[in-house]
């Protein structure tokens, strides 16, 4: 897309900058008021200067106009190159008057050309992550939200803060978390209480003093449209180190929703995004995908895409004139101490992110949703083998850190504990999870199969699992009902799934894997499991199973570390189509204290659990690790910000033993 700059400052050039990586947008043509800075500006970053806005419309062919002037020259600006039948995109805020971002958007509807406005910030991967918790329902019914902007002593950080400061923290700041929560909520519907102040209307920079009187601190409570409030400051007086700089808090009737800095453009900043549930500590929602940093030419590639699309554009001109609406009425109800209800409530908030520009990148549409997550949570209580753990906190944990794929089996004995866990509030939506349960080997004869899967559906409290698997190849005497081992004695529980005879020798069965995969079908055909899977399987279980499945599995979990890889059984799976996860993708011996996995990790900053889950991942393989500590399951999850080069994925498939037994 051809663009014209409108005013060559310091932004301006961080604007440029990043238009100049771009393949898609090219600086055309640039104006300022001062002709000498556009002369610089187009010297610098290319395009053609014109003296003055007017001529630049009549003689240049840019498609776009970017209007960096100052705050109060936005509207003028922005009128002038919509009446020339030109897009525009504006920095914030769109104009210092309600009526007159109306008018704009009308006009620009009248003109049928594309208004789109800074912030863009709720297109970033950190607010993108808040709306899906939010989307998803995990806080219950919201009803009160903390937002703040805290710009902090302009002097000390804006080489030109005089007309910051006039503007004030609203114009200038506010504009960020109501932009968010707008786009997250929907439309301001009245600001019920406001107050003003003028905290320090002396300022000195650069050995000047001068005085402003516009206040520099605001708090407000806002009411949205659906009745949700929000208590909002904004402020040029308390200092951006401030703990509480741009984020905002979302509490619901189940759980609090935390995101750090809803103006952040940055994705890599730690733990970002937090949700606790009520009664429960905040615990980080690491990135399911690698983030990406949005930069200034960000807003001008969505423009590009609404453009070509004939659609809004994501930061939208009808947004942007809502929040001038919105600021309007606080300055209103604290002149007159009263409710005031906000003028414009007629935008519709953005569709996430996903279904706009920024494809691929987000899991939000269903059908991603219901693809088999890049990394699982297991939930076998059976530590060393001989030993439990549970699980009930850490399973928890794991669904509010964002894990969507659960990994559950009759044998572990805790499917009715996870059936609770997400009946619970706070808990994801069913439709958001993948789960899967596993027949154990005394089930294998199909009256004991479909038992077992009723039994497992009913504990887990779901009408279909995800994936139903058998847990292994071999079939076993069936013992009875392995409903609940959680509430059994370690013995007991032993004797049921391993039965052995008087001589301590397994007891096996004679049912063939042929009647237990068409049994396996039946649940398929019943609707109680959409997909198949086996675990432990050779190749020659595979390809037996292969020749008479009529629904092949879609999962095969198996060991896989670097100790043991596999490659040749994934690479068979991954040919037939078949999905490989690893089970106890940690806890061979001496696996974390690898001296190679060790360099590899200290050189990406990570540590060597998640080296080996990168691993898995980047091999197209879906690993399950399990803990029992908030630290790990963070860690486990957050795999996504760093890559492994093919020389060392070449280490680390080197470190494969051929005899390894754990
Ligand atoms: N199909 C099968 O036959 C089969 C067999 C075995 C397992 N599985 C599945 O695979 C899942 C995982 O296997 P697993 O439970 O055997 O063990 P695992 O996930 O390989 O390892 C768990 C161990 O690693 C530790 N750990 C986890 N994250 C860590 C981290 N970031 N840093 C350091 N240590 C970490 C845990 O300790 P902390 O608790 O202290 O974190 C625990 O001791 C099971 O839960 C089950 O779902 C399936």
């Amino acid at each position: 897309m051809r663009l014209a700059i409108v005013g060559c400052g310091f932004i301006a050039q961080q604007y440029a900058e990043a238009i100049a990586q771009r393949d898609n947008l090219t600086v055309v043509a640039a104006t300022d008021l001062v002709p000498e800075r556009a002369a610089a500006f187009v010297d610098t970053f290319g395009g053609a200067a014109y003296p003055d806005l007017d001529t630049l419309l009549a003689e240049s062919d840019a498609e776009c106009m970017v209007n960096l002037t100052i705050h109060d020259a936005h509207a003028p600006v922005t009128r002038q190159c919509l009446k020339a039948g030109r897009h525009v995109f504006s920095e914030k805020p769109l104009a210092l008057d309600p009526k007159e971002a109306r008018s704009l958007v009308a006009l620009a509807d009248a003109q049928d050309v594309r208004l789109g406005c800074a912030p863009i910030s709720l297109l970033g991967d950190a607010q993108q992550l808040a709306g899906a918790y939010l989307r998803e329902g995990r806080c219950g019914s919201l009803r009160m939200v903390y937002a703040t902007c805290n710009l902090g002593r302009l002097t000390e950080w804006n080489d030109n803060p005089e007309p910051f400061l006039r503007i004030g923290p609203l114009f200038d700041g506010a504009v960020y978390p109501l932009t968010v929560l707008t786009g997250l909520l929907g439309p301001v519907r009245r600001v019920l209480t406001a107050h003003q102040s003028l905290l320090l209307d002396t300022h000195t920079h650069d050995g000047q003093s001068f005085t402003v009187d516009t206040p520099d601190h605001t708090t407000a409570v806002l009411e949205f449209d659906d009745g949700v409030q929000a208590q909002l400051t904004a402020s040029m007086y308390v200092p951006y180190q401030t703990q509480h700089f741009n984020s905002i808090e979302f509490h619901g009737d189940d759980g609090s929703l935390f995101l750090r800095n809803c103006g952040t453009l940055d994705a890599s900043e730690a733990e970002a995004v937090q949700f606790a549930r009520l009664g429960k500590p905040y615990r980080p929602a690491p990135f399911p995908q690698a983030t990406s940093m949005l930069d200034y030419a960000s807003a001008l590639d969505e423009m590009a895409a609404a453009v070509r699309a004939e659609r809004s554009p994501y930061a939208s001109g009808r947004q942007a004139a809502h929040v001038v609406a919105v600021i309007e009425a606080i300055t209103q109800c604290a002149e007159q101490q009263r409710a005031m209800p906000v003028d414009d409530v007629s935008f519709v908030p953005p569709p996430s992110s996903s279904s706009t520009t920024q494809t691929g990148r987000r899991a939000a549409d269903d059908a991603q949703r219901k693809a088999l997550p890049p990394i699982g949570f297991g939930c076998s209580r059976y530590r060393g083998g001989t030993t439990y753990v549970d699980l009930e906190d850490a399973i928890e944990d794991a669904l509010d850190m964002g894990v969507r794929l659960l990994d559950c089996a009759e044998l572990y004995g805790n499917e009715s504990q996870i059936g609770a866990i997400l009946q619970r509030p706070g808990s994801p939506p069913r439709d958001t999870l993948y789960l899967i349960s596993k027949a154990w080997n005394t089930n294998h004869a199909p009256e004991h199969l479909t038992a077992a899967c009723a039994q497992s559906r009913d504990a887990l409290g779901v009408d279909t699992l995800d994936c139903y698997m058998l847990h292994w190849p071999d079939a076993w005497a069936h013992t009875g009902s392995l409903a609940n081992l959680k509430a059994r004695s370690h013995e007991d529980a032993a004797a049921l799934t391993f039965p052995t005879d008087d001589a301590g020798n397994r007891l096996v069965s004679d049912v063939d894997l042929a009647t237990t995969w068409r049994a396996m079908e039946t649940l398929v055909e019943r609707g109680w499991t959409h997909t198949l899977g086996v675990s432990n399987f050779e190749q020659a279980d595979l390809e037996r199973l292969l020749a008479f499945a009529t629904v092949p599995p879609a999962i095969h979990q198996m060991e896989c570390h670097p100790y043991r890889p596999q490659h040749d059984l994934v690479a068979f799976c991954h040919a037939q189509g078949i999905r490989v996860m690893a089970h106890s993708p940690l806890s061979a011996n001496g696996l974390l204290h690898e001296p190679v996995l060790q360099t590899i990790a200290e050189r990406h900053g990570v540590t060597t659990a998640q080296v080996v889950l990168r691993w898995n991942v980047q091999r197209d393989v879906v690993p399950i690790p399990s803990s029992t500590s908030a630290a790990h399951i963070a860690a486990n999850l957050d795999v996504f910000q760093f890559a492994l080069s093919d020389a060392e994925l070449e280490r680390i498939n080197a470190l494969q033993q051929p005899d390894f037994n754990r």
